[in-house]
């Protein structure tokens, strides 16, 4: 090749480079763009059936502290919060049983690693099956923090976090509402252990924490109380 050519190759090859770099970046920030605060992410459709028996589920549930270093689909993230607090009925009832149905709980996504989504926190909208995001940046190291160190927190690629407003179900049953409301934080965190022993994931019930800077890390309103922290991945 002639020197000529030497260079008209170089400067084409500098040309793609610098296009593919721009690229990069513009798809970066795309991304970060299409999420500002308060914005919908419609998740997909769950699946309502499978293989994978309830007794299996049932038999094979423990509490996993141990998760593999794997990025979680918008698919099963999308299953879990529909095990958890889905609308399973037109009525707007939920995959979880609740004390007149006065559903007081409510359930935060904190992602590390999930295809599609940046890292942040979201609230699940179970009316219209979406995600809400609420703060960008990694919050899992936080969150350890707050639970007493307890790494596999850390480790996860997400954590689900109930709260509860006590005052939807205190409202019409007292005092004894307070109850209720614990009662239903084990309904719906039993169903993500259930779902995730068909997903093939593991996950561990936490209830070891400091209740004031959960709160604050998830920037939760004055009237949640946070419940459990529930770190789910690949076992
Ligand atoms: C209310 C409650 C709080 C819990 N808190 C924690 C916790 O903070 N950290 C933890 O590692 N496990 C926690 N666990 C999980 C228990 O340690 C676990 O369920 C128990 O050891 C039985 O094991 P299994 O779930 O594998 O059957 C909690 C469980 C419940 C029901």
């Amino acid at each position: 090749m002639t020197k000529k050519g030497l260079i008209i190759l170089f400067v084409f090859l500098i040309l793609i480079a610098t296009l593919g770099i721009g690229l990069f970046f513009l798809k970066n920030d795309n991304q970060i763009n299409k999420m500002p605060k308060n914005e919908k992410i419609i998740l997909p459709e769950p699946e309502k059936d499978s293989d994978f028996s309830i007794e299996k589920a049932l038999s094979n549930r423990r509490s996993i502290r141990n998760f593999e270093n794997k990025e979680l689909s918008l698919e099963q993230v999308s299953q879990l919060l529909w095990a958890a607090q889905g609308i399973t009925d037109i009525s707007g009832k939920r995959a979880s049983p609740s004390a007149g149905a006065t559903y007081p709980l409510t359930v935060y996504l904190v992602v590390e690693k999930v295809k599609d989504l940046i890292p942040g926190v979201y609230k699940f909208i179970p009316e219209d099956h979406s995600l809400m995001f609420i703060l960008e940046g990694e919050k899992s190291t936080a969150l350890k923090n707050a639970a007493l160190g307890q790494g596999f927190i850390e480790n996860a690629p997400i954590n689900i976090v109930f709260g509860a407003i006590y005052e939807k179900t205190t409202n019409r049953y007292g005092e004894r509402g307070i109850q209720y409301v614990h009662m239903e934080a084990g309904h719906a965190a039993q169903n993500i252990y259930l779902q995730c022993e068909s997903l093939g994931l593991g996950t561990v019930a936490v209830g070891a924490f400091d209740e004031d800077r959960v709160r604050e890390i998830l920037n939760m309103s004055e009237k949640e109380i946070p419940l459990y922290i529930m770190p789910v991945g690949k076992k």
